[in-house]
């Protein structure tokens, strides 16, 4: 008989007593709900350096949420961080440009043909508005299309999504589309649509129902708030030509995937070429910066009478000298081989173990940023997600971050890869063993039927 494990614990005194302090003046203790991960599970970080994290009571992680993807070399890289430093001295922001914004804007175009004009922004959701906004302005339209799965950020008319949880699978009705919360009012719901990914009949249907009426298409071919959903080639290339057919304008969302999958974004590895792309999270290594990039001809209506864009912090000094910095070594070194390379290394590690015990799995999306599913396919579109044993890696997840690895307790976020991970000694191996272990105490939980009850 094989002896029982024992769950394992981790002393989180501090971060304990750090929350019950900051539940009182913060919003559940936190500056972002996401990071709310239970009253005795939230966790306050001291540090993260390279593909590691520290928490406040000394706990060490292999990190692979990375901020949700921004730490594209690793925390705190030496050569980005002292770009910042000379960033800062030059004063940070004046409502006035600096030269530094062409010769960002200059390597955006080179990595990214698309982007034939840049406007800074500050976030990924600043960025997608703008380009929404800048889309209605150039068609006279209003509607737009988004994909079931897909996140575009926290702004009202990015906030609808398919209700997956009150959807069953197999039915023939589509999830009905709902807000994301509350205090996001009924009446934008109507300017939206939402499609299945990778049904082309659906696609060309809305198309020829809604296609005069719209303004944009939103996708993100790989859905970097869903597993790593991907879109076929022929879906985005069919998103493309509908788009050209009824006046609609392509919008790529890169936020995640853009200098990350690979120098020219995921537009540039499926060789289709959107009107406006959004970019953010890899562009600075963390530095808060955000792009909207596209077609000149579109791009010229963020003008006086057209689009409006701006913003107090745009362009800040500090940020756009570690985008020069980031970028520059993502377009001239091996970076997003490296970390491409270490996350395939990572997925066969990962396979080894769950082969060993006989544990049907696929991966999704891209080496750099994957989903983990435990099912024989990888799903085609946010359906499918809902039939895969999501349950198994909820509590693998949970066990990872008492065994020392940071993942996202929620299946739907993939893994992020950054340089450090695969340069830095001993990342690939202490996650390995972490996840051998986290899959049998899973197992074991799965033996004793616990595996539903909530974390
Ligand atoms: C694809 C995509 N678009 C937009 C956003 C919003 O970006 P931010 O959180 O910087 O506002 C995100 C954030 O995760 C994203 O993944």
């Amino acid at each position: 008989m094989t002896p029982r494990l024992s769950p394992p614990s981790r002393d989180l005194t501090k971060s304990n007593a750090q929350f019950q302090r900051a539940v009182q003046r913060l919003p559940l203790g936190v500056s972002s709900s996401f990071r709310y991960w239970g009253d005795d599970r939230t966790v306050y970080v001291a540090r993260g350096k390279g593909g590691r994290t520290w928490d406040i009571d000394g706990n060490a992680y292999v990190d692979y949420r990375l901020g949700y993807g921004p730490a594209i070399l690793g925390y705190a890289d030496d050569r980005v961080d002292a770009a910042a430093r000379k960033g800062m001295e030059v004063g940070g922001v004046f409502a006035l440009s600096t030269e530094r914004e062409l010769i960002v804007a200059d390597r955006i175009a080179k990595m990214v043909p698309a982007a034939e004009l840049v406007r800074f922004s500050n976030s990924g959701t600043e960025a997608v508005m703008a380009a929404l906004r800048l889309a209605r302005a150039h068609t006279g339209r209003e509607e737009y299309l988004l994909v079931e799965g897909g996140y575009h950020g926290l702004f009202d008319a990015a906030m609808w999504m398919a209700d997956m949880e009150g959807w069953t699978p197999g039915s023939n009705g589509d999830p009905e589309m709902v807000p994301y919360g509350k205090g996001i009012p009924q009446t934008v719901k109507k300017l939206a649509h939402l499609v299945p990914m990778n049904d082309l009949q659906r696609l060309e249907d809305t198309f020829k129902q809604h296609g005069d009426r719209m303004a944009a298409m939103l996708i993100e071919p790989i859905q970097g708030n869903c597993c790593g959903i991907s879109a076929r080639r022929d879906y985005v290339q069919l998103a493309r030509d509908l788009c050209d057919r009824y006046g609609v304008l392509l919008i790529i969302d890169e936020v995640k995937t853009g200098f990350r999958v690979g120098k020219g974004g995921i537009q540039g590895l499926l060789g289709i070429r959107p009107d406006i792309t959004t970019f953010a999270k890899a562009v600075a290594n963390g530095y808060p910066i955000a792009l909207v990039a596209g077609r000149e001809d579109v791009m010229r209506s963020f003008r006086f009478g057209g689009a409006s864009h701006g913003g107090t912090y745009t362009a800040h000094s500090v940020s756009l000298a570690a985008a020069e910095e980031c970028l520059r070594i993502l377009d001239e070194t091996p970076a997003l081989v490296t970390l491409a390379s270490y996350g395939e290394a990572l997925k066969s590690g990962i396979s080894g173990i769950l082969n060993a015990r006989g544990i049907a799995h696929s991966f999704s999306g891209h080496a750099s940023m994957f989903g983990i599913f435990f099912a024989e396919e990888a799903p085609d579109n946010y359906r499918d997600w809902k039939v895969s044993d999501y349950s198994f890696y909820d509590r693998m997840a949970y066990y990872l971050h008492d065994l020392g690895v940071i993942v996202e307790p929620d299946s739907r976020e993939p893994w992020f890869m950054c340089e450090a991970h695969g340069t830095e000694a001993s990342c690939l191996t202490d996650t390995l063993k972490a996840v051998e272990l986290a899959v049998d105490l899973t197992l074991q939980d799965q033996a004793d039927g616990t595996l539903d009850a909530a974390e």
